[in-house]
């Protein structure tokens, strides 16, 4: 395993490409009604992002993903493909997940939108709990603790709301590469002596299930489920390890962090 640290240039250029991506979330969130397909939230991204960014989008391609973003709803859990056939409807939740290159550092992050005004209080639930199952873990980055503490903070919350975390997928560092090390597990899990250090970049990107963690991978070789079908909801935020704490790198304009 090699945890690269990154240098001030490099952070620089990281932040740039996450606020890129972050700026993708912001700008989608009007076009998020019912009606609209994946497949035209897609082409509205992907033209934002090489035209008005002059960006690349990082999954266009990736180990042959067709799309320019992920999304993925209800049931699916991630790496959902945009298409003409899946049409939002009220009462859907939603997960768009984008992640841009731009001079050669990459940027990634997602959340969840309530699809018109009939959403279930249980998916609201869980929604907020996957959000602040990310909150709370990031409330405690910093210099010196124990990356296996990341999992064990989102385990506990999301298990007190009687959620369960998805086990399969995990986050990642990031910066020259998409995905590079370490892992970063939402679970606890065997502690690998790994510590936070200033120049660490990864993401923290919490899937969980209002049932069983169980999923599995469907036939088009993307897209992820939850075996029993219940809904799954994922917010991801890519952060870098400062000296006296953290900076989340793809922070919205209009988000306030809390816990
Ligand atoms: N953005 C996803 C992540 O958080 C990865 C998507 S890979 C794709 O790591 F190929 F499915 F797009
Ligand atoms: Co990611
Ligand atoms: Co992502």
């Amino acid at each position: 395993m090699k945890i690269f640290i990154k240098n001030s240039k490099e952070i620089k250029k990281i932040y740039t490409s996450c606020q890129l991506a972050a700026k993708v979330l912001e700008m989608i969130k009007t076009y998020i009604i019912p009606g609209i397909s994946t497949e035209e939230i897609n082409n509205i991204c992907h033209n934002y992002i090489t035209k008005t960014q002059k960006a690349k989008s990082a999954t266009l391609g990736y180990k042959g993903f067709p799309k320019s973003v992920c999304i993925s709803i209800n049931d699916v859990v991630c790496h959902g493909i945009p298409s003409k056939k899946e049409i939002l409807k009220n009462g859907d939740i939603v997960n768009i997940d984008v992640t841009v290159l731009y001079n050669n550092y990459y940027g990634d992050t997602s959340k969840m939108f309530l699809v018109g005004n009939n959403v279930s209080k249980i998916s609201k639930l869980l929604c907020l709990t996957a959000k602040k199952s990310l909150y709370k873990a990031i409330n405690i980055l910093k210099p010196g603790i124990r990356l296996y503490k990341i999992g064990q903070i989102i385990q506990k919350y999301v298990e007190s709301k009687k959620f369960s975390v998805v086990k399969n997928y995990c986050g990642h560092g990031i910066g020259k590469n998409f995905h590079e090390d370490p892992q970063i597990l939402h679970y606890k899990s065997y502690d690998y002596g790994i510590i936070l250090r200033p120049g660490m970049v990864f993401t923290i990107e919490p899937m969980i299930n209002i049932g069983n963690h169980d999923v599995y991978l469907t036939n088009d070789n993307w897209t992820v489920k939850t075996i029993d079908k219940t809904n799954s909801a994922q917010y991801e935020h890519t952060v870098l390890i400062t000296d006296i704490g953290s900076k989340v790198l793809t922070i919205r304009k209009k988000e306030k962090i809390y816990f």
